[in-house]
C-alpha cells in the first residue's frame, strides 16, 4: 500500500434510501472544515476520510498533501452528454429538431474517421478532468469506430465512463444511418469488446423514437435481455414538435413513453434525457419501472424545450442532473447546477446546495448504478475526487469572504463557479488534471 493524506475541507454524501431520489431528504452530508481523505494509490481506493487529526493519527507515516482555501469533494458525474458535440455547442438559434437537422447531423458525419473521432475524445475527456467531472454517461456517433475511440482514451485515462454507439436507422442522413441488422452486431462487438473492460462500461443507445424503426428498437431490447448489465441510454419528450412527430410515427402507441415501454426499454439500468413534458401516466411508469430521467437545464434552456419539474413530480421518479453538451452550453456540471437552481426557481421550487452537490455526486452514481464504487468517499471506493478552489476568482473570493456556513459557500459555488474553479482532478487516486496558478505560471 502507498498511502496518501489529501487535507483541505472535505465534503461527501451518502443515501439514506437507494429507492429514493426523487425525495431531498435522501441524503446526508458528511462534512469535515478540517479533513482528509486518505488514499492508496496502488490501488486507487479510498482508504479513510475524516478529521485530518483522527486520519493522520490512524495513518503514522502517510504522505500528507495539503491545499489552501480549498474543498475535496466526489469527482463530479454527467448523467447525458454527446462526446461529438463538442463541435456544435452554441450553435445559434434553434430548437432540437433542426438543430439536429443543421447543425448536429452534419457534423457527427466527421466520426466516420476514427482519427478525428480519436482526437475529439481526447479532447474530450481532458475538458471533462478541467471541469471536474470524472465519470459520464456518453453518446458516441452512429459509427461504431466512434466508441472504439472513445473508450480507448478513457481506458488509458482509467477514467469510469459508459458510452454507446448511437442507433439510428431513419429519419437522418444515409451516411448516419445504420439497419436494424448492423445496430445489433456492432452494438454486440463493441460489448463485447469494451464493457467490464477496466473501468468501462456499454450503454445500448437508440438515439429516441424518431430515428429508429420498430425493428431497431425491437433490437435494442433484446441487447438489453441479452446484456442484463449494460444501460440503456436515449431521449425522452424534450421538445413539442418532436412529441408530435413520434405520434405521427407511432399512432398504435399511447405515448412516447409507451413507445419504449413497448419495446423492453423501461428498467432501472435506463436513463432518459429530458423528460420535460410527461404525462402523470408516464410519470407513474417511469416510477414504478425504477427509470431514470436526466435533467438537463442548460440545453433546456439553451433549445427553448421548457422547464422541468424536478421537485412536482406527481410519481416520485429518480433524476440525475446532466449538461447534455452540445445542446447543453457548459460541460462544468457547477454551471449546469446554477441553471439548475434558476429552472426551479421558475417551477416555484428551491434547489438547496446541498441537494445540488449531493445530485451531482453521490445521487449521479445512483442513477448509473455505480453508488457501490464511485460518488462518495465510503472505505473501498475508486478514489475518484477534485479538489476545488473556492477563491477562484476576484469574485468568488470576495463573496467567499462574507459566507458564514458551508451551505452558503456551496451555493456560491455553484452560481459563480465553473472550471476555473477546479484546482486538481483525481481518477482511481492519480492525477489527471492540475490547474496551473497564476503564481506558478510568473515563476
Ligand atoms: N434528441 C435526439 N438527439 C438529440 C441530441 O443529440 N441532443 C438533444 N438535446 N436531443 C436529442
Ligand atoms: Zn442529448
Amino acid at each position: 500500500m502507498t498511502l496518501q493524506a489529501h487535507c483541505a475541507a472535505v465534503l461527501h454524501y451518502t443515501a439514506s434510501s437507494s429507492a429514493d431520489l426523487s425525495s431531498t431528504h435522501a441524503f446526508q452530508p458528511h462534512y469535515f472544515p478540517d479533513g482528509a481523505l486518505a488514499i492508496d494509490t496502488d490501488s486507487g481506493r479510498v482508504v479513510a476520510c475524516g478529521d485530518a487529526e483522527s486520519v493522520l493519527a490512524n495513518y503514522p507515516g502517510i504522505e500528507i498533501k495539503t491545499y489552501d482555501n480549498a474543498l475535496i469533494m466526489p469527482g463530479m458525474i454527467d448523467t447525458h452528454i454527446h462526446y461529438p458535440q463538442v463541435d456544435v455547442i452554441a450553435s445559434y438559434g434553434e430548437q432540437l429538431l433542426d438543430w439536429l437537422n443543421n447543425y448536429t447531423f452534419p457534423a457527427e458525419q466527421a466520426f466516420a474517421d476514427e482519427q478525428y473521432a480519436a482526437a475529439t475524445a481526447d479532447f474530450f475527456l481532458d475538458e471533462l478532468a478541467r471541469n471536474g467531472t470524472t465519470t459520464a454517461l456518453v453518446f458516441g456517433t452512429v459509427h461504431p469506430q466512434s466508441v472504439d475511440a472513445f473508450f480507448s482514451a478513457s481506458h488509458q485515462r482509467n477514467m469510469r465512463m459508459i458510452c454507446g454507439k448511437v442507433m439510428m436507422d431513419r429519419n437522418a442522413p444515409h451516411a448516419l444511418c445504420d439497419t436494424a441488422d448492423s445496430s445489433l452486431t456492432q452494438s454486440r462487438e463493441l460489448i463485447e469488446r469494451w464493457h467490464g473492460k477496466g473501468r468501462q462500461q456499454y450503454a445500448v443507445t437508440p438515439r429516441f423514437a424518431i430515428t429508429s424503426t420498430r425493428e431497431q428498437l425491437e433490437v435494442a431490447g433484446q441487447l438489453l435481455k441479452e446484456y442484463p448489465t449494460v444501460t440503456l441510454q436515449t431521449h425522452l419528450a424534450e421538445n413539442l414538435d418532436e412529441i408530435a412527430f413520434v405520434e405521427e410515427l407511432f399512432p398504435e402507441r399511447a405515448s412516447y413513453l409507451d413507445v419504449y415501454d413497448y419495446y423492453g426499454l423501461l428498467g432501472p439500468r435506463s436513463v432518459f434525457a429530458h423528460g420535460v413534458h410527461l404525462t402523470d401516466t408516464d410519470y407513474q411508469r417511469l416510477s414504478e419501472s425504477g427509470s431514470h430521467l436526466a435533467f438537463c437545464p442548460t440545453s433546456n434552456l439553451f433549445l427553448g424545450s421548457g422547464l422541468f419539474r424536478l421537485h412536482k413530480q406527481p410519481h416520485p421518479v429518480s433524476v440525475g442532473l446532466a449538461s447534455d453538451v452540445g445542446g447543453g452550453t457548459s460541460m462544468s456540471m457547477l454551471q449546469t447546477l446554477s441553471e439548475a437552481y434558476k429552472i426551479c426557481q421558475l417551477n416555484g421550487t428551491s434547489l438547496s446546495a446541498h441537494e445540488a452537490f449531493y445530485r451531482v455526486t453521490q445521487g449521479n452514481a445512483q442513477v448509473l448504478g455505480l453508488d457501490h464504487c464511485i460518488g462518495s468517499f465510503n472505505s473501498g471506493n475508486e478514489a475518484d475526487f477534485i479538489v476545488l478552489d473556492l477563491n477562484a476568482t476576484p469574485l468568488m473570493q470576495r463573496r467567499q469572504s462574507t459566507c458564514h456556513t458551508i451551505e452558503e459557500r456551496l451555493f456560491a459555488l455553484m452560481v459563480l463557479g465553473d472550471d476555473r474553479a477546479i484546482a486538481a482532478t483525481f481518477v482511481a487516486g492519480q492525477c489527471l488534471y492540475r490547474k496551473v496558478s497564476n503564481k506558478e505560471l510568473s515563476n
